[in-house]
């Protein structure tokens, strides 16, 4: 049993990214994971300030918002999936800010603690996912998490089914 952490990076609700995580958060609990699916559109998160703040006292950020819902969620979890529309080659803003936003949850739990298992849901209107890969790629090997898979593609919700029943 894994601890999964769904990171929706969509702001459109019921939309096909929504439609690839239901899938995969469906075949993850058929197989007895724990999903925890947040919806980052309706919170309010600010950018990273970069004033490095949070690696001189202990990981606390200086700033006072709903980013303390996903650190909780993030320290909670053995596996983080990314999942988001692609904006202009890439992940959308509200994920993007999360994932700069962890900076701080790395200084606070330092390394070991911060190493995940991670997958990424994206679709798109086309099928060019090559700037999206390479980012995704860059961090999950500087951070030396496990990745489970990637789904690539509105409609795919069988692969997306699959890879969260693989989870164990
Ligand atoms: C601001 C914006 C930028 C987009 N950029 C791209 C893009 O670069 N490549 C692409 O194939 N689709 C692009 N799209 C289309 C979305 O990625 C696509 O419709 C996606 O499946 C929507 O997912 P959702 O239903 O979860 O909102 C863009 C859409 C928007 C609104």
């Amino acid at each position: 049993m894994k601890k999964i952490l769904i990171l929706n990076g969509s702001p459109r609700k019921n939309g096909k990214t929504a439609s690839l995580i239901n899938a995969f958060a469906e075949g993850a609990q058929s197989t007895g994971n724990k999903v925890n699916n947040l919806y980052l559109n309706s919170m309010k998160i600010k950018g990273c300030l970069a004033c490095e703040k949070c690696s001189q006292n202990g990981g606390e950020c200086v700033q006072n918002d709903d980013m303390k819902i996903v650190n909780e969620a993030f320290e909670w979890a053995d596996v983080v999936v990314f999942a988001s529309p692609q904006f202009w080659g890439t992940i959308t803003g509200q994920l993007k800010i999360v994932i700069d936003r962890l900076y701080a949850v790395q200084n606070k739990i330092g390394f070991p603690n911060f190493k995940k298992e991670t997958a990424l849901i994206m679709t798109a209107r086309g099928d060019n996912y090559r700037f999206a890969l390479d980012f995704y790629n860059i961090f999950v090997n500087l951070m030396g998490w496990k990745d489970h898979g990637t789904v690539l593609g509105a409609g795919k919700e069988d692969e997306a089914r699959e890879i969260g029943a693989n989870i164990k």
